[in-house]
């Protein structure tokens, strides 16, 4: 069966924790989308690996995938294999053929185009992810095939490369290196492809899935980024290129969307708010310096919300793994969530951080928006839309912290009262039932209530 991992928010929900949890009974994970954008931190036997390609699972012993709805930078991958080999660790990790290929002139221009949209620049990692996704819509990029057949990809790179030159040079007026430089990029990107081919790592992705299903093995498919991040789905444009929700799952993979729906759909909240990037966000609490829009420190927020937001920042490690920067923070938006439970159709929860929140007075919540003088209770449509949402808040009674690893060895009933009200209220209007809930980083400290694959 398969067990499909999806961020309910706008990324960084803790999935990575979920899925390392979950993963024991998989046999293989796969990823279905995006690429070295989405940042994982995994324990496994004391070590720290950091990852943001290889899936976590393969540090686990589990086969990796990367499903033909990811982009791949083959750099990042055999860094990442190479320093896991280091370690001691022998990842097993195969590569979709369908997938895409992020090549050098991918991130120079993500650096450059997000220079140039000043107010709609999504504040992107720059690892290249959006540009390597237009590619693919416009029938111009490089797939992980064409660097096993160095015909084809000669063939390819004569084609796009002197297009993304001219865009640089003459459009963005920027100088262009080894970057946009054919015979460069056709020698070493041939040899990552022999590299693949030699260490036997390139797959058709649904053919191998499927294989393995009907060998009766359990497949885990993880999503990167979050609901709202997503292109179709999400705030755009200020979102990534690929779609996180549970259908990314499908065109992703090449498991047919029965095969998915016969499975579980997990959705991972965070139980607070938090958002690395640009864009409209009506339950934020005080802002950050380039992220929050027309963010002005000295009229923004008060020095209560803005200390809160700091406490919440530093308790929950609210900096992104990727790029270091720090997150902008606000309360549990529902009807964010309530859109995430719709189009994702959660079959169950696992709310994270709940020990984060320990210890305040009380605890707010967005339950609706007021819009145009009218109750929502979910997200309109447009981004510009959603920018004239006022959150409508419910307040809960907060609570105390605890030692929040007897509560994950004791189960739900351990949990202070107070955060089980919190955690039903949550249930009960996304009407899934609570999977999993994370009280502290480790994974050990998650109170399991139900696994998936039993
Ligand atoms: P991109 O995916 O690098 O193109 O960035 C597009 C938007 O998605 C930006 O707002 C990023 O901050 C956000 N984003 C991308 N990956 C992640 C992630 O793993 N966690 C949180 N936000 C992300």
């Amino acid at each position: 069966m398969t067990v499909t991992i999806v961020g309910s928010q706008l990324g960084d929900e803790g999935k990575g924790g979920v899925v390392d949890l979950y993963g024991d009974a998989a046999d293989v994970v796969a990823r279905y989308q995006g690429g070295d954008n989405a940042g994982h931190t995994v324990v496994h036997d004391g070590e720290k690996y950091k990852l943001s390609l290889v899936p976590s699972g393969a540090v686990r012993g589990k086969i990796g995938v990367l499903g033909n709805g990811c982009v791949v930078n083959p750099e990042t991958l055999f860094d990442e294999i190479d320093t896991l080999r280091e370690r001691g660790l022998e990842p097993d990790v195969r590569v979709s053929e369908r997938a895409h290929v992020i090549l050098p002139y991918h991130r120079a221009l993500d650096g450059i185009e997000e220079e140039e949209k000043e107010d709609l620049a999504a504040g992107t990692t720059k690892r290249g992810i959006g540009p390597t996704y237009e590619d693919k819509a416009g029938r111009r990029g490089v797939r992980v095939g064409d660097l096993l057949d160095s015909d084809t990809l000669r063939e390819r790179l004569e084609y796009v490369v002197p297009q993304k030159k001219a865009l640089a040079e003459e459009v963005f007026d920027k100088e262009t290196g080894e970057a946009f430089d054919i015979d460069h990029l056709y020698e070493t990107y041939r040899e990552y492809g022999e590299r693949l081919a030699d260490e036997g790592m390139t797959v058709d992705c649904g053919t191998f899935l499927q294989n393995r299903i009907d060998a009766g093995d359990n497949v885990m498919l993880e999503g990167a980024q979050g609901t709202s991040l997503d292109i179709d789905h999400g705030v755009y444009p200020y979102v990534t290129s690929s779609n996180p929700t549970a259908g990314g799952a499908t065109v992703g993979t090449g498991l047919g969307p029965t095969v998915i729906g016969d499975g579980e759909v997990i959705g991972i909240v965070k139980a607070y708010l938090s958002r690395v990037g640009t864009g409209p966000l009506p339950t934020e609490l005080g802002g950050v310096e380039g992220q929050t829009p027309d963010y002005d420190a000295a009229d923004g927020a008060g020095a209560d919300e803005e200390a809160l937001a700091t406490a919440i920042r530093d308790e929950g490690g609210e900096y992104g793994t990727v790029t270091g920067r720090p997150r902008r923070v606000g309360w549990l938006d529902m009807p964010m969530l309530r859109h995430a439970a719709r189009a994702n159709g959660f079959t169950g929860l696992a709310v994270n951080h709940i020990d984060v929140l320990s210890g305040l007075d009380t605890v707010e919540v967005g339950h609706s928006y007021e819009f145009d003088g009218e109750e929502i209770l979910t997200m309109p449509p447009t981004t510009e839309q959603w920018s004239r949402c006022e959150a409508t808040f419910k307040s809960f009674d907060g609570w105390p912290d605890v030692d929040w690893t007897a509560v994950a060895e004791d189960g739900y009933e351990a949990i202070p009262e107070n955060a089980r009200t919190y955690l039903e209220y949550i249930s009960d209007e996304l009407d899934a039932p609570i999977y999993a809930v994370g009280v502290g980083p480790g994974r050990e400290e998650t109170v399991v209530v139900e696994n998936p694959y039993e």
